[in-house]
């Protein structure tokens, strides 16, 4: 009898989805992947920068790898993603002279780019995080200001879900960002939410990215999030999952906890917890969230080994160093 993954357990709720590198699918990870998960997300490969390089140069080389063997597998794929700040090339900015282009220019830019990669993957991507991480962390303006907001307003992002809705009719289109469920900064991106439709702007739903720790969110937090932004008529998923064994910012450790990277069973527990916690109000959500997706497979290597912290290792996912189901997984899947 073939053993149960994660995908199975919430077949009834939503897909269950992982970010994964080329070499990931290219190597002995396929198997443990298959087993656990029926939806990918490129955790590079699509951004901008690795598969635009130059003006006129694509590099279609690991984002097909990925969408190759999702289709041989029939899992779902989530593109990540179309426009952003970081991993973003320089050339789209700068004109011959290495001055800033024009918004007129920077806008036909990002329709080409767009075009040219919403289309190659046209009918094997569900759906595309569009635009990422455009509202600001500081409370005293809506939007960050990136280039792209610096040289186009709020144009680039209603433009880039147009674009990417022209190029892909079927694709559910999503805006995505982190830090969704601090109320300060929910309400600011529920704003920019309710702007788009005012504007008529195809965004159907709201990645949260769930990049969230042992302190964070709090049930509350969380409930409100997704209840708030599904009534504005957006389909939520958990694009990014993953809990940190530390805080996000010093300020939110405990004054009793020493800055140690140690993986304690106290940890351990709290982390439990909070997995356990962030499911049950997923469970409760069905209706209105579709996908949770974790940001790499196990905690032999994930984004966060030394980011924000040079040196620092982390723990953060479901399963262990060994490919191990962790004492969390099994409190994720065992509910009745
Ligand atoms: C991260 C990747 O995991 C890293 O490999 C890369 O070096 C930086 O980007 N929010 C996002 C993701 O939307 O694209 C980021 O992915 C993590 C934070």
């Amino acid at each position: 009898q073939k053993q149960m993954g994660l995908k199975d357990y919430y077949k009834n709720y939503f897909p269950i989805g992982v970010a994964v590198s080329a070499h990931n699918v290219l190597s002995s990870d396929t198997t443990f992947i298959l087993q656990q998960f029926n939806s990918l997300t490129p955790e590079n490969a699509m951004k901008m920068g690795p598969i635009h390089p130059k003006e006129n140069e694509y590099n279609f080389k690991e984002a097909d790898a990925i969408v190759n063997f999702a289709q041989r597998h029939h899992l779902k794929v989530r593109g990540h993603n179309l426009c952003w700040h970081e991993q973003t090339p320089d050339w789209i900015f700068k004109d011959a002279n290495g001055g800033l282009v024009s918004k007129e220019v920077l806008l036909e830019r990002l329709k080409q780019h767009i075009f040219t990669v919403v289309n190659r993957y046209k009918g094997k991507i569900y759906a595309w995080d569009v635009v990422n991480e455009a509202v600001d962390d500081d409370s005293t303006r809506l939007l960050r200001n990136s280039l792209w907001y610096q040289i186009c307003g709020i144009d680039f992002i209603v433009k880039a879900f147009e674009y990417a809705h022209e190029a892909d009719p079927n694709a559910i289109l999503f805006y995505n960002d982190y830090n969704t469920e601090r109320p300060e900064k929910r309400a600011r991106v529920l704003q920019l939410m309710q702007q788009l439709k005012a504007l008529k702007v195809p965004v159907m739903g709201i990645g949260l990215q769930g990049h969230w720790s042992i302190y964070e969110p709090t049930q509350t937090d969380l409930q409100q999030t997704i209840q708030s932004f599904a009534a504005l008529g957006l389909q939520v998923q958990i694009t990014e999952l993953d809990v940190s064994i530390y805080p996000w910012e010093k300020k939110l450790r405990p004054k009793t906890e020493k800055d140690i990277d140690a993986y304690t069973p106290e940890l351990e527990h709290k982390q439990d917890e909070q997995y356990k916690m962030v499911f049950k109000v997923f469970r409760a959500n069905k209706q209105k969230i579709t996908g949770v997706t974790f940001w790499n497979l196990t905690d032999r290597t994930t984004w966060l080994d030394n980011y924000p912290v040079p040196g620092r290792k982390n723990y953060p996912l479901l399963f262990d160093a060994n490919y191990q189901p962790k004492k969390a997984y099994w409190d994720v899947v065992n509910f009745k």
